[in-house]
């Protein structure tokens, strides 16, 4: 039995290269659909569309579980899924409440994608926890073709950034929510950017915590088997395992 990954393209992968690390032993299947990337400036509609297609496509494999790895898809069709397939199904959440539990007087900004800020979810989210009047949101779109297209460290990734971050009141913030699985490549990218003081949260560590409430583990770990695919398609391993040995070089700063 395998655990899917899924995600609109290479995003999920960060949460893949965490659970990687927490459940030696396990069978892993990764779905990018990347070429509907991104996801963020689509429809609900099209994001529900294309969520099913991959999930269909998913649930033939024997499944564990599968982790959707994606806020943006998360928001819009995680429920849905659920009244679905009766495996389990594991989503993502902004990492909002560490954020504003950890603050009484400074701010938190919540970065994500242009649909994930629309959605009612997230308002959801910030309202349950009363936290209406110190959390500012912020659209990073932009990174997710950056990150599709592996322009990591590249000057114009530098350049979004720096048009996007500066001009922040960073004195008033103590924490950035990085709400898109996309968005953690570029965390060194980001720290530089901002005050030294303020945190960068995100919600991988607490989505594979959930995994791992949710699947029995695997009792003899043996050597990682991953199996991946892009929109239907089996991919070449080379692809995404850049991005894995990226994000292990990125941990070891
Ligand atoms: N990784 C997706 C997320 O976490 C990116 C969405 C997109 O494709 O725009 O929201």
């Amino acid at each position: 039995m395998h655990i899917a990954f899924f995600d609109s393209g290479v995003g999920g992968l960060t949460v893949l290269h965490e659970a990687i690390q927490r459940m030696p032993g396990e069978r892993f299947i990764y779905f990018g659909d990347s070429h509907h990337a991104p996801y963020g400036t689509k429809t609900r509609e099209e994001i529900t569309e294309l969520v099913f297609r991959a999930c269909a496509f998913l649930a033939e494999k024997k499944l564990k579980a599968l982790v959707v790895a994606c806020n943006t898809a998360t928001s819009v069709a995680v429920k849905a899924l659920r009244d679905t397939y009766d495996f389990p199904i594991i989503g993502m959440e902004p990492a909002i409440k560490p954020a504003v539990e950890s603050s009484d007087d400074k701010r938190v900004l919540v970065c994500a994608t242009d649909l994930t800020l629309k959605e009612e979810k997230l308002d959801r989210l910030v309202q349950d926890l009363n936290a209406g009047d110190k959390v500012d949101y912020l659209s990073l779109q932009g990174l997710v073709l950056l990150a599709e297209r592996f322009q990591l460290d590249a000057p114009e990734t530098e350049a979004y950034l720096r048009h996007q971050l500066s001009g922040i009141p960073w004195s008033r913030y103590h924490a950035i929510v990085l709400g898109c699985t996309h968005f953690i490549y570029f965390r060194e990218q980001i720290r530089r950017l901002i005050a030294p003081h303020v945190r960068i949260l995100d919600g991988n560590r607490g989505t594979v915590n959930n995994l791992m409430t949710r699947v029995h583990p695997e009792s003899s770990p043996e050597k990682k088997e991953i199996q991946y695919f892009i929109s239907g398609q089996q991919a070449d391993a080379g692809h995404f395992d850049k991005y894995l040995d990226y994000l292990t070089a990125m941990q070891a700063l």
